[in-house]
């Protein structure tokens, strides 16, 4: 997304597709929007695990029974502050409640600062948010990008794709790490361990589960049963906004898809970038070992 098109909206410098926002909608959610100290949220950059965590909140919310993950969509279940449709799913929402947000912090409603709601902040491998945002911007309509891979590198390199700059999301929100109610976790390390990542999370939320709970958010929230579940496969949306004949949006599901896209060349630069824009951040990353 070199320049704004018609398919996108630009509000304080940050581009977004215009299917879903609006500078009214981003007003709002900045302004508008007040948070309340049993709010939930997710937030993460787009591509890194956003659908995962909504179903992984909706079943410990559910206590492991997958019938709302199954019958409400995931973004009825755990909406976006930032969306055109948030005022009618938020405004009398019940407590807690489960939200989602893409928005970079400092764009994040401002009556978060102050309150005791708790922010859980989901990261992942930015060379697979760059593989796995391509595949999407292929198969939705309502994104520009170059086909060539090189080419999209370069911009997701410069933050010129949705949400902004991966680096600015990423140091902006741990910035606020210390002074919020925040729990990070790593796409990485929920592939890896996915049931002592619930159990992170449970414990984060003060929702201890019992081990047949456990098992069924652990069994619910698998790739393959996802891939299943229409209500968050993204299959309910229409072909012409996204067609999943080009790419699935439930993909690969895996760490390390980028070794099989990024040049050797493609991978030093990146590498380069990484650690100018990461030094200072003082996390080990599990792909930081790799
Ligand atoms: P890939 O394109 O690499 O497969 P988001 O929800 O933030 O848009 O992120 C989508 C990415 O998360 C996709 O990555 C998708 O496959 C992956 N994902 C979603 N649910 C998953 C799960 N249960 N296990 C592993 N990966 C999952």
């Amino acid at each position: 997304m070199a320049a704004p098109g018609p398919h996108s909206v630009l509000y304080k410098g940050l581009m977004l597709p215009a299917l879903v926002h609006s500078t009214e909608s981003l007003r709002y959610a900045q302004l508008g929007f007040q948070v309340r100290d049993r709010d939930i949220f997710s937030v993460t950059y787009p591509k890194s695990g956003t659908t995962w965590m909504q179903e992984l909140l909706t079943l410990i919310h559910s206590d492991g029974d997958p019938q709302l993950a199954q019958s409400v969509p995931s973004w009825e279940r755990v909406p976006w502050v930032e969306q055109t449709t948030a005022a009618g799913f938020l405004e009398n929402r019940p407590c807690p409640w489960l939200i989602s947000s893409h928005l970079p912090c400092g764009l994040f409603p401002t009556s978060l600062h102050g309150s005791n709601a708790k922010v859980i902040y989901t990261v992942r491998n930015p060379k697979d948010v760059c593989v796995s945002l391509y595949y999407y911007s292929k198969m939705a309509s309502f994104l520009e990008f170059p086909e060539d891979f090189g080419e999209f590198v370069e911009l997701f390199s410069a933050g010129k794709v949705l949400f902004g700059s991966w680096f600015q999301h990423v140091k902006g929100w741990l910035g606020l790490r210390d002074r919020l109610n925040f729990l990070l976790l790593t796409y990485e390390e929920m592939h890896q361990d996915l049931r002592g990542s619930v159990e992170r999370i449970c414990q984060f939320l003060g929702k201890p589960l019992e081990a047949r709970a456990l098992d069924g958010v652990v069994e619910n929230a698998s790739f393959q049963a996802m891939k299943q579940n229409r209500m968050c496969n993204y299959s309910l949306v229409p072909e012409n906004i996204m067609d999943q004949q080009i790419s699935p949006f439930l993909r690969k599901g895996v760490p390390g898809d980028w070794k099989g896209h990024f040049t050797v060349a493609q991978s030093q630069a990146f590498d380069r970038l990484y650690q100018e824009q990461m030094q200072d951040v003082g996390i080990q990353f599990p792909w930081d070992e790799a």
